[in-house]
């Protein structure tokens, strides 16, 4: 039953330990926010509520839990950053009436898979349970210290442990679920009184034992469970989450990667089968590429769309479309609102920009095409310019179907270029050329026979 469940994501500290202007929380590994991870690992428990506890930049945070979506997800203020008994202490009061059990969960673990969770909303006891793990350096987390039973007795955090607690490499994940009734009555329990002078939620633990109600503590893989506390740890943290999605393209989707080290792929990318990705390729969130496509070597695409079958040589793209069978590069610069048709062509050494070309076209080399819709089969040979800008306002520009625009034409917007018309090579064309016709806008050749000799004489 999930409908009787909350989420309490702590995510208001700042995160000292990460010398930053940026709250922790919102730096980014692998193309997601630390707690855009932890909400998608939330997301498939379908809980009935998430409270996500907010403080350190707090307006910043909240607008980040909007942006995930996650259904049923709000936030709770924590003003003054009192430590994670004091930040779960600020949540409970939104919790609704029907809630009978709590999953609280720090704001930055981004390897937590959602089965984790799963495997801790089932193993749960009465009293509740918490995830432990087993650290080769267990420095910086709290340990677990269980009684000559073995029944868990306590937490204690790292800077308040003795020598012989800190020999512990059990540590506290930082991970429960608890049964609300007594998750509230052991918060009014809590006290200050330890090294950092917070509220510690790590102490419910003993609290609840005392009670009657031991904690059981669920093993987890340390990997999956780890807490981001530094620059250092989200470096590592994102190679890791690269590594696990770029095995996953690999095994289960069937994707090719010819170098995965030199392959730098988001967790929020879909690449479909048969796909290659060429030694260079940066995909950044939000990109979707289609089955058969080849990206790189040396692309960098940012929420793109590529077709099936397209291939993508040398390019640097942003929020463009790339239709099926096209071809973008070497050496090309999709800007945003660029959407290709299919098998058109682009590149080498063009940019594009808020510019739709259809299918067929072609703009093969050395071109501007910016705020522009470029019908089908049309040639925008060398050199083609758009003039879009007179410094204060954009102008569009229009070319039909099968125009042929000649080299170095100059296209001042707004102009249209009718369909299966020409433009002239060298051309500024600052006036409508209709359909079928030839728009020619250069002077005239004049020939001085015999010019040289004359100079040198
Ligand atoms: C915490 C646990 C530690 C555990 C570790 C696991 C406590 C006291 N310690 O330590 O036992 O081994 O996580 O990763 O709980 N936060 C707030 N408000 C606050 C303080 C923190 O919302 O006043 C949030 C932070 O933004 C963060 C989370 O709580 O997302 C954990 O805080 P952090 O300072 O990282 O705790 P650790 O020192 O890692
Ligand atoms: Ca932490």
């Amino acid at each position: 039953m999930t409908s009787d469940t909350a989420a309490i994501v702590l995510a208001a500290g700042k995160g000292t330990r990460f010398r930053s202007e940026v709250a922790k929380v919102l730096h980014r590994a692998a193309g997601r926010s630390l707690l855009g991870h932890v909400l998608e690992a939330v997301r498939p428990l379908a809980l009935a509520q998430t409270v996500v506890v907010v403080g350190h930049q707090a307006e910043e945070v909240a607008a980040e839990v909007d942006r995930v979506g996650l259904p049923g997800a709000t936030t709770a203020l924590q003003a003054e950053q009192r430590g994670t008994g004091h930040a779960v202490q600020q949540a409970v009061p939104a919790l609704d009436p029907a809630i009978r059990r709590v999953l609280i969960l720090p704001g930055d673990t981004p390897l937590l898979p959602a089965r984790v969770l799963e495997a801790l909303l089932e193993g749960a006891t009465a009293g509740g349970a918490m995830l432990t793990a087993r650290m080769e350096d267990p420095t910086g987390y709290g340990r677990v210290l269980r009684t000559p039973g073995g029944t868990v007795e306590r937490i204690v955090e790292h800077r308040d442990a003795t020598e012989a607690e800190r020999a512990v490499t059990e540590i506290n994940a930082g991970m429960y679920l608890l049964d609300r009734a007594g998750l509230e009555a052991a918060l009014g329990d809590l006290d200050d009184d330890n090294a950092q002078g917070e509220v510690y939620l790590t102490d419910i633990v003993e609290v609840l034992g005392r009670g009657g109600a031991p904690v059981s503590a669920i093993d987890a893989n340390p990997v999956e469970i780890a807490g981001v506390n530094d620059r250092a740890q989200l470096a590592d943290a994102a190679t890791r989450l690269r590594a696990n999605h770029l095995d996953h393209l690999l095994r289960e989707v069937g994707v090719s990667v010819t170098d995965p080290a030199t392959t730098y792929v988001d967790v929020d990318v879909e690449v479909a089968r048969d796909a290659v990705l060429l030694p260079g390729t940066i995909l950044d969130a939000g990109t979707r590429v289609g089955a058969g496509a080849v990206i790189g070597p040396n692309s960098h695409l940012t929420a793109c769309a590529v077709g099936a079958g397209a291939t993508v040589h040398s390019t640097r793209a942003e929020q463009a479309a790339i239709g099926e069978g096209a071809t973008v590069g070497p050496f090309s610069h999709l800007r945003p609102g660029t959407v290709l048709g299919a098998r058109s062509k682009v590149g080498a050494y063009a940019e594009t920009k808020n510019a739709a070309i259809g299918d067929g076209s072609k703009v093969p080399h050395l071109a501007y095409v910016g705020d522009a819709t470029v019908g089908q089969g049309v040639n925008i040979a060398c050199g083609v310019i758009t003039v879009n800008y007179d410094g204060a306002t954009k102008s569009h520009t229009t070319v039909e179907d099968g125009a042929f625009v000649g080299c170095d034409t100059m296209l001042v917007a707004p102009v249209t270029i009718g369909a299966g018309a020409y433009t002239a090579a060298g051309s500024t064309i600052t006036e409508d050329v209709p359909p079928g016709a030839l728009g020619i806008a250069r002077s005239r050749q004049t020939t001085k026979e015999g010019w040289v000799e004359r100079r040198r004489g």
